[in-house]
């Protein structure tokens, strides 16, 4: 493996002032639609990054399910090392990498629970493979493989498919935007969008 010599060229698109709708969420919108177009794989996973209560920094993939009145909203266990994270502190950092596209998303915001009727509908139109999972793990706590397949094949079995009390969504509200356009000779773009104290989406672009 030699990571050194390991070199892309970035020349796809660019990033012009000039184009750039005034609300960072109509932009997120178009460079997802152009990120499916360009076949990135799973382009709705993102990184999504906590703080423990120790301060330690802590980063996964999980699935943009909705956006929802200007929000991010994704689903998990609210018990996990996430949900743990996002008790004591709401603040998160998402990551969207499409690599085909030569882009990367990063978003910071807010996260707050959806209510317990959203998770039960959410849960409900899961494939029933997805229910029995989410109802046998409690995700993020040390389990043996033969126990959580044992779980899981019980919970099949009764056919009681309940949405759990400790899984449901969060949504994030987001304050700040960067994207990232990857540029020949590594001059890449990168514009912000900041939400100032009047509510207001101020843009500017940072040095890469
Ligand atoms: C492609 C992909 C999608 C995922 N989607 C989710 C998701 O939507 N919700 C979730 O809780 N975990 C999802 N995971 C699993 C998380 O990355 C992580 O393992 C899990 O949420 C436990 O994280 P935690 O222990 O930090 O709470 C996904 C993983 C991958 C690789």
């Amino acid at each position: 493996m030699n990571l050194s010599d390991w070199r892309t060229e970035y020349d796809k698109y660019n990033l012009h002032e000039e184009n750039l709708p005034s609300l960072p969420l109509d932009l997120f919108r178009l460079w997802f639609d152009k990120a499916v177009e360009d076949l990135n794989p799973e382009p709705n996973a993102f990184i999504l990054s906590t703080v423990s209560a120790d301060l330690q920094p802590k980063s996964r993939v999980v699935l943009l399910k909705e956006i929802e009145a200007a929000k991010f909203v994704f689903y998990t266990n609210y018990s996990s090392q996430k949900g743990q994270d996002l008790q004591t502190n709401p603040k998160t950092s998402m990551l969207f990498f499409f690599p085909f596209s030569q882009r990367q998303i990063r978003i910071e915001g807010k996260v707050s629970k959806l209510s317990r009727e959203k998770a039960v509908e959410y849960f409900a139109s899961r494939p029933v493979e997805s229910q029995v999972s989410a109802m046998a793990s409690s995700q993020s706590r040390i389990v043996k493989r033969e126990a959580l397949i044992e779980k899981a094949a019980e919970l099949r079995n009764a056919g009681n498919i309940v949405c759990p009390e400790d899984w449901g969504g969060y949504a994030i509200e987001p304050h700040y935007f960067e994207f990232w356009q990857g540029q020949p000779g590594r001059l890449h773009d990168r514009i912000i969008y900041n939400l100032d104290p009047h509510s207001h989406w101020e843009q500017y672009r940072i040095a890469p």
